[in-house]
């Protein structure tokens, strides 16, 4: 009798260990995923904060005006591009439509002094819109470009600093009103000649972007909700371009003489052709810039603050 016993305790106790091993098992699998989950995410993390030694320039063009909302929008610009200035060397043009420099976008700017990363760093310009080129304050949007000028005050400016044959350097004209994943910029870095990639809420569309052939991985056409006999339907945020096409090409500027919609399309047409654009953003088939539009708010009433930072 004693004997079965026995068998059933030392039975029972190999049982234990069995369950107990196999928990242990069990456990080391699930924390070995849990590992690998975590590792994935940092991964997927978008705003990893390593910094990358890149010996591109991303010269960011941006005009920009007088309005409520102006010192608020530049901040959010201002702020992307320290983000993105830990993946690839930044500088800011920024060209007030003025006929001089405030002391608003003067002092933001000085805060790049201080901070004093040579990653960041920017030109301070002002291009004044002429008086008949103005939008007027009851005038639809569409009815006059903007950003013409203070733009090619830039290239003006790019033209008479840059010398060509040097390291690489991308222009990307950046408004202070959209909004932007910091990823762009790792992707505007990648631009050989013409780098393309989708803009989301534009042209009456959740988005716009270039279709592009799987087969070859040529841009073919282009999916936009207006204008749409344009060779290139591009945002003004679509596109990147070597500064050496720029050099090149020493007369190519925006024109007011563009048609309404027709402005992006006229300046990349002296540049290059539609075959040659180079698809980015995974292949278009991520969008990492909205061409978002803050409202105008009201204030009827001014408080002074000070607030001269
Ligand atoms: C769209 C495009 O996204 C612009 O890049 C393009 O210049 C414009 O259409 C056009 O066809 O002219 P939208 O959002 O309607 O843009 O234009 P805004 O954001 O009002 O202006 C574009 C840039 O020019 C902004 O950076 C803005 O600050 C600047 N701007 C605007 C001026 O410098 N002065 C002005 O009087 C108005
Ligand atoms: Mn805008």
């Amino acid at each position: 009798m004693k004997k079965p016993r026995i068998l059933v305790g030392a039975t029972s106790i190999v049982f234990f260990i069995i369950i107990w091993k196999l928990y242990g098992i069990e456990s080391g699998v699930e924390e070995l995923k849990q590992e690998l989950e975590y590792q994935e995410n940092i991964n997927r993390f978008p705003l990893s904060l390593e910094r990358i030694v890149n010996p591109v320039t991303i010269y960011c063009v941006t005009p920009t005006y007088w309005r409520l909302v102006q010192k608020a929008e530049l901040i959010q610009v201002l702020q992307t591009l320290t983000l993105a200035s830990f993946k690839v060397n930044i500088k800011w043009i920024v060209i007030e439509d003025s006929e001089q420099k405030t002391s608003l976008v003067t002092n933001l700017l000085k805060r790049i002094d201080d901070a004093g990363d040579s990653r960041l760093s920017y030109v301070h310009l002002n291009a004044k819109t002429p008086p008949f080129q103005q939008l007027k304050a009851k005038d639809p949007r569409w009815k006059k470009h903007r950003g013409v000028e203070q733009r090619n005050a830039a290239l003006k400016w790019i033209r008479e600093n840059i010398k060509p044959h040097g390291s690489k350097k991308i222009i990307f004209f950046m408004d202070d009103d959209n909004t932007y994943d910091v990823r762009l910029f790792e992707e505007i870095a990648k631009v050989d000649k013409v780098g393309v990639w989708p803009v989301g809420l534009v042209g009456g569309l959740n988005l716009e972007t270039p279709i592009v052939d799987p087969k070859t991985g040529e841009v073919l056409k282009f999916k936009s909700g207006w204008q749409s006999k344009r060779v290139f339907s591009l945002d003004m945020a679509a596109f990147g371009i070597n500064i050496e096409l720029i050099l090149n090409k020493t007369i190519t500027v925006f024109s007011y003489r563009s048609e309404v919609g027709y402005l992006e399309n006229d300046f990349l047409s002296e540049l290059i052709e539609k075959r040659q654009l180079e698809p980015l953003a995974n292949n278009c088939t991520k969008v990492y810039v909205w061409h978002t539009r803050t409202m105008n708010p009201e204030a009827l009433k001014k408080i002074e603050l000070h607030d001269e930072e």
